[in-house]
């Protein structure tokens, strides 16, 4: 479903990336953990079509997209940067939901932007999706009268009203008060559960045991280790792993 061959990425002259490759089946859940600045917002950036890369390749489903000369994007880069986007959602870290618009609004905006549907059928998927993420009652609420929880709920909702083939969580519980981290990471793991492909950084080690088929362990840009949670949590074969888990368990 999602395939990355060696991924290339500067920043100015910093070498970030040395070529990553991963590969993502259909259905998979994928989780990304590692040291603050180690490349996880990154590397999801690039395979959301969000940063440039310089070199390498990056294919989702049948749509490739290439190392882009960021002065001069070629036709088909946009092209490919537009389809991908359409296929994989996102949810940040900050909900970054629009602050003017009421709950049902912030949902069906691109839907009918972007997919032309039309306000009833939008409207009435919104519903379903908000019902799902447990919020009908705040259909009418605007961002700032929601928790930070609640906010977070509603961006998922809205990253999957444009039906997505994959979802990209970059550490959506990380600005939340603790009580809410709970919340939302059970709508997560209800759509992991539902055979929904997903790729998720994170630094909640009980939560990424849990839900991931694969993880992948980031360090200074590289992927230092890839396994299943049993063998990353219990048996970690690289020494940059066990110190990395051994310093996140003991906070
Ligand atoms: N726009 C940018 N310009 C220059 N350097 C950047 C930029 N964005 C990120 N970096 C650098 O790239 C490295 C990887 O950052 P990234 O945000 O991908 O890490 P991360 O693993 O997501 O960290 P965290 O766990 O704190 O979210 C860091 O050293 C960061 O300073
Ligand atoms: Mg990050």
């Amino acid at each position: 479903m999602i395939s990355v061959r060696d991924l290339h990425k500067y920043y100015g002259e910093r070498h970030l990336f040395k070529g990553i490759d991963l590969e993502v089946h259909k259905g998979e859940v994928v989780v990304l953990i590692g040291p603050s600045g180690s490349g996880k917002s990154t590397f999801l950036r690039c395979v959301n079509g969000l940063e440039y890369f310089q070199k390498g390749e990056i294919i989702v489903d049948d749509i490739e997209l290439r190392s882009i000369n960021r002065k001069n994007p070629g036709r088909g880069d946009i092209d490919a940067v537009r389809k991908i986007r359409r296929k994989v959602g996102m949810v940040f870290q900050q909900f970054n939901l629009f602050p003017h618009m009421t709950v049902l609004e912030n949902i069906i905006e691109s839907p009918i932007k972007v997919l032309g549907l039309d306000k009833s059928t939008s409207t009435e998927k919104a519903l379903a999706l908000l019902r799902r993420v447990n919020l009908q009652m705040k259909v009418q609420s605007y961002p700032e009268e929601l928790s930070g929880g609640e906010q977070q709920r509603v961006a998922i909702a809205r990253a999957l009203a444009m039906k997505p083939e994959a979802m990209l969580f970059d550490e959506p519980t990380s600005s939340l008060d603790p009580e809410m981290v709970g919340e939302v990471l059970s709508v997560i793991k209800d759509l992991v559960t539902e055979g929904l492909t997903t790729l998720i950084a994170t630094h909640e080690m009980g939560f990424a045991r849990e839900i991931a088929d694969r993880v992948v362990v980031f360090d200074k840009g590289d992927v230092i280790e890839t396994g299943s949670p049993e063998e990353i949590f219990t048996n970690p074969k690289t020494e940059r792993t066990k110190a990395f888990l051994s310093r996140i368990l003991k906070n």
